[in-house]
């Protein structure tokens, strides 16, 4: 009865909202044919504050759920025949004696035996033997019982993540609601769900978090911040996982009540000292400070003509008694560069700043580089920064919230980018040199390094918005633990544990999650030229002028005949020059540069043949085809799972999935017409400007509706939109429908913005097809827009409508607050046809 019931129970699809995470404990088939269990666990630490306890804790939860057995704690001696053990290794060997492994055990390492009576979980520290119980419960609910025996230790020793909190409680490009550190200008009272994130980032081997955001407000260090600071700490240290926080570097004049806050002054000095010795004695194992200084109008020691190492060194004069770590953002440019200069180059300013001073910084810095020398774009080559540092230790920045990849309204699987600049070799000095290896301090033989990844969870159930994007938290973890791991093969690790054993979920969400960056860099910037979103406001949708024309130095450099940076050293900016020779030699020359960053080094006609035969500007417009078309296959493929996942994850999923899909052709037009207009030159298979089965709105009959240009002009159909005639008002846009009699999907583009909820109806003929209202931005979370634009736009779709040629089509239109009901074009799609 008891194994019928179990198996009932394997079956039933419950209503999941996300929070468990990959942490849902939930039953595996053929659990009962694990016979080897053992029946207590034995927690050599009974302090409920300390990691060890707190995996006793985890290990009896996890069973239960997984194996659905109920495991005694015991602690002390062994009473049971056997055990689960798990503690530190000293502790194992006062209580036990020593064990073969216990020499290979590193920092944060842990070794895990299965193999014996008892089942060994053995933490070089307690945070380590905790990993190590994560590790174990993780291998349960994938059902992967047989014996192993391993010691398992990081790749580097930091592994970070990054919040950007504000301390008003809104997050910095966080899309999964507020914050839960922060609430009007101080720290929250309940500091629960950083507990169960610091669980989360346990089960990931992260040991470190910085919980507020690099453009930091010095009021986060008042007396009675310190002690909220304080109380994150305590909840998030029986996991293992140290807080640390951002400054700002005007602190001491600003809030301290200084004249200055010049690093060199011996005044600024011991203020900082004073204030970090306050918040140690509070938080006596913070992990650290992060910095962002002269950087996009933050303040920083340039103000006072010294270098950024004397900017550096002040914090880790400070924190070096403590034990603390700085990490300062390599992330210094000057954003108000001209474009008119064509040796200016933003990608440049990395190594220009911090090259003359490697071997400056006090041991406890760690530069932390964005992977790219720009901005977390869709594609950029490593940063050159990784190979001009020998003598400092750095980090790698990586941003497992995609900002510029969709906002987690779209799929895009980052562990492929992030594996590509992990194992891209930078031949420092001609010898092998891989980023993971400089990171980590292996490379140049650096004591510290390792990864900080931009993760922005807020208080959203599903933690980031997107229960897919989820896999991009579950693989930053693993790659910052151990970054030869495959990201196909990290995938399945996590569907397993999120989503169950089915086969078929785990080929589509593999296969979705595969396709899903190549597809989003197909839609949205090809050839290095990078996402071509409004840099200028939201960052989500496609705006590609924003690029050039002002001092950001995003630039693609496009005009009529021509586009790309040209950053050869013979002729261009010199960035290809940055590079260790064999690199530099490869990039300067167009032959050997790969055509995904050819227009990142290089300025070519779109007449300009790529390796694949296509030109330039033929490549554009196919693969923002492709990538649309690849994004539209994943609503299918989603439906196609129906009943094998709960409702509410499924439903919520296939939200996002028919979200993407219409945006991406938001993406492919938008950009494949910017284009089109700038060269002249058309399309080959005759797509772009030339959409046969829209009717455009602003060619209806209008009635309290008027028509609207669009800007920019490429993210409406025909460059046109309408919108009310007035506010709160109501419009009705009519016409007769031109297409042969059939069955059609009936697709709607529509604008969305923030301030407004519209209402509409459409109908044929007086028989209503749909209604839906325009209040996207209570269901995506991305940064909204107030305007008709490329962020806003969007699609509706109404499936198998049956029409006859010559019905009357009619929108109806209510406005509200700000959003006029606007609307771009409605398509009428035959079957297989998507447009
Ligand atoms: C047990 O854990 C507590 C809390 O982390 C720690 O203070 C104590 O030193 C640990 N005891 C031993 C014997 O390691
Ligand atoms: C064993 O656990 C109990 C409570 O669970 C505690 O009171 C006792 O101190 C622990 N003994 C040792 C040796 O840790
Ligand atoms: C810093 O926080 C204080 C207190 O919440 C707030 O009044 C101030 O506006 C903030 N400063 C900035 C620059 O956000
Ligand atoms: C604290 O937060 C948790 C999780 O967010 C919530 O479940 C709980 O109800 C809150 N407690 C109080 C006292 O508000
Ligand atoms: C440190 O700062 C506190 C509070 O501002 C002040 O009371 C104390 O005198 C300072 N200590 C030193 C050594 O400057
Ligand atoms: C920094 O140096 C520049 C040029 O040498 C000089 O004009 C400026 O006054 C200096 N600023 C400060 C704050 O010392
Ligand atoms: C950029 O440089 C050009 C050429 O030197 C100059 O004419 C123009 O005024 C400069 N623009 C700005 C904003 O400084
Ligand atoms: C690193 O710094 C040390 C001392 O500051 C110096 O002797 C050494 O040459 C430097 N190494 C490199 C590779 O720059
Ligand atoms: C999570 O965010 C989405 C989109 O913003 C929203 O629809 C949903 O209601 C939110 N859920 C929770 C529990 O906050
Ligand atoms: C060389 O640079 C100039 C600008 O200084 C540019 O106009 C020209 O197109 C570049 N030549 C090549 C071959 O890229
Ligand atoms: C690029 O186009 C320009 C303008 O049409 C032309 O003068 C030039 O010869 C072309 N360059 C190459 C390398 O084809
Ligand atoms: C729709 O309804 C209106 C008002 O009742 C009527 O005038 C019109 O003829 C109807 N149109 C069609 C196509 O049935």
């Amino acid at each position: 009865m008891r194994s019928l019931l179990f198996l009932l129970a394997l079956g039933f699809a419950a209503a999941e909202d996300g929070s468990a995470a990959w942490l849902r404990y939930a039953p595996v088939p053929g659990a009962s044919n694990y016979r080897s269990l053992p029946s207590a666990i034995v927690a050599l630490n009974s302090s409920t504050s300390s990691p060890v306890f707190v995996a006793s804790q985890e290990l009896q939860k996890g069973v239960k759920g997984i194996l659905g057995k109920q495991l005694s704690l015991a602690n002390g001696t062994n009473k049971a025949s056997s055990s689960i053990i798990v503690g530190t290794a000293d502790a194992y060997k006062e209580a036990y004696g020593n064990f073969d492994e216990a020499d290979e055990l590193e920092d944060d390492g842990y070794f895990l035996s299965t193999k014996g009576k008892n089942v060994m979980i053995i933490g070089q520290n307690p945070r380590g033997a905790l990993y190590g119980a994560f590790e174990y419960l993780s291998r349960l609910g994938q059902g992967k019982f047989s014996p192993v025996s391993y010691v398992s230790n990081p790749h580097a020793p930091i592994r970070w993540v990054n919040e950007w909190n504000n301390m008003d409680g809104s997050i910095e490009r966080g899309y999964a609601g507020l914050s839960f550190f922060f609430r009007n200008g101080l720290v929250v009272e309940n500091v629960t769900r950083a507990a169960e994130y610091a669980r989360i980032l346990a089960s990931l081997g992260i040991n470190g978090i910085i919980i507020n955001n690099v453009n930091a407000n010095a009021t986060l260090l008042s007396t009675r911040n310190i002690d909220g600071i304080g109380r994150i700490a305590d909840a998030m240290r029986p996991y293992g996982v140290q807080v640390g926080i951002s400054l700002n570097f005007a602190s001491p004049q600003t809030f301290g009540g200084l004249s200055t806050f010049d690093p060199l002054n011996p005044a600024v000095d011991a203020w900082w000292a004073n204030i970090t010795d306050q918040i140690y004695k509070r938080v006596p194992d913070m992990a650290g400070y992060l910095v962002k200084a002269n950087s996009e109008g933050q303040p920083g020691p340039l103000t006072y003509n010294r270098t950024l190492a004397d900017g550096a060194n002040m914090f880790a004069r400070a924190a070096k008694p403590h034990r603390g770590v700085v990490m300062f953002r390599a992330f210094v440019y000057d954003n108000h560069i001209n474009e008119s200069n064509w040796k200016n180059d933003r990608a440049n300013a990395a190594v220009e700043f911090f090259k003359d001073l490697d071997g400056k910084f006090d041991e406890n810095v760690v530069v932390q580089i964005k992977f790219g020398p720009i901005d977390f774009q869709v594609r950029e080559p490593p940063s050159p920064l990784f190979s001009t540092l020998r003598n400092t230790s750095t980090a790698v920045e990586l941003q497992v919230q995609p900002e510029y990849l969709g906002q987690n309204c779209h799929l895009v699987y980052l562990a492929p980018q992030w594996k590509e600049i992990l194992e891209f070799d930078m031949r420092a000095d001609n010898k092998g040199s891989k980023v993971k290896d400089i990171i980590s301090g292996e490379r140049f033989k650096r004591p510290l390094g390792g990864s900080a990844g931009v993760v922005n969870v807020g208080t959203n159930a599903t933690w980031l918005g997107h229960h897919l994007s989820m896999s991009n938290l579950y693989a930053y973890g693993q790659l910052a633990w151990d970054p030869s791991q495959e990201p196909d093969e990290i995938l399945q690790d996590w569907i397993r544990l999120t989503f169950g054993f089915d086969r078929h979920v785990m080929n589509t969400i593999v296969d979705m999650s595969m396709k899903s960056w190549p597809a989003y860099e197909n839609y949205s910037g090809n050839l290095g030229i990078q996402t071509l979103t409004d840099i200028l406001y939201t960052h989500f949708g496609p705006n590609p002028a924003t690029q050039d024309g002002n001092g950001w130095g995003q630039w693609t450099r496009a005009d009529g005949f021509s586009v790309g940076m040209d950053r050869t050293a013979k002729n261009g900016t010199g960035n290809a020059g940055q590079y260790a020779p064999a690199i530099a030699q490869m990039f300067e020359n167009i032959d050997t540069t790969p055509d995904n960053l050819l227009l990142w080094f290089h300025h070519v006609n779109y007449t300009h043949p790529l390796k694949s035969g296509k030109t330039v500007i033929q490549h554009f417009y196919d693969a923002h085809y492709e990538g649309a078309a690849t994004a539209q296959t994943f609503v299918p493929m989603w439906e196609a799972l129906k009943g094998k996942i709960d409702d509410q994850r499924f439903n919520e999923v296939l939200f996002r999935q028919v979200f993407q899909a219409g945006h991406s052709l938001v993406w492919r037009d938008a950009i494949s017409r910017f284009y089109h207009n700038k060269s002249g030159i058309a399309d080959r298979h005759n797509r772009v400007d030339n959409y046969r089965y829209r009717i455009e709105a602003e060619k209806m009959t209008l009635d309290g509706y008027k028509t609207y240009a669009v800007s920019p002009f490429h993210t409406a159909s025909g460059s046109m939109a309408i919108i009310t005639t007035s506010n709160n008002s109501v419009g009705t846009a009519t016409t007769t429908i031109p297409f042969s009699s059939g069955t059609y999907n009936v697709a709607v583009n529509y604008f969305d913005l923030i301030g407004g909820k519209s209402k509409y109806e459409l109908s044929i003929n007086n028989r209503t097809i749909g209604t839906w209202s325009g209040d996207l931005e209570d269901k995506l979370g991305h940064a909204p827009s107030i305007y008709l634009d490329g962020h806003s736009a969007t699609r509706i779709t109404f499936k198998d409508i049956k029409v006859n040629k010559g019905d009357t089509l009619k929108i109806v239109g209510t406005a509200n607050g700000i959003e006029p009901a606007p609307v771009d074009y409605v398509s009428f799609l035959p079957h297989g046809i998507i447009d």
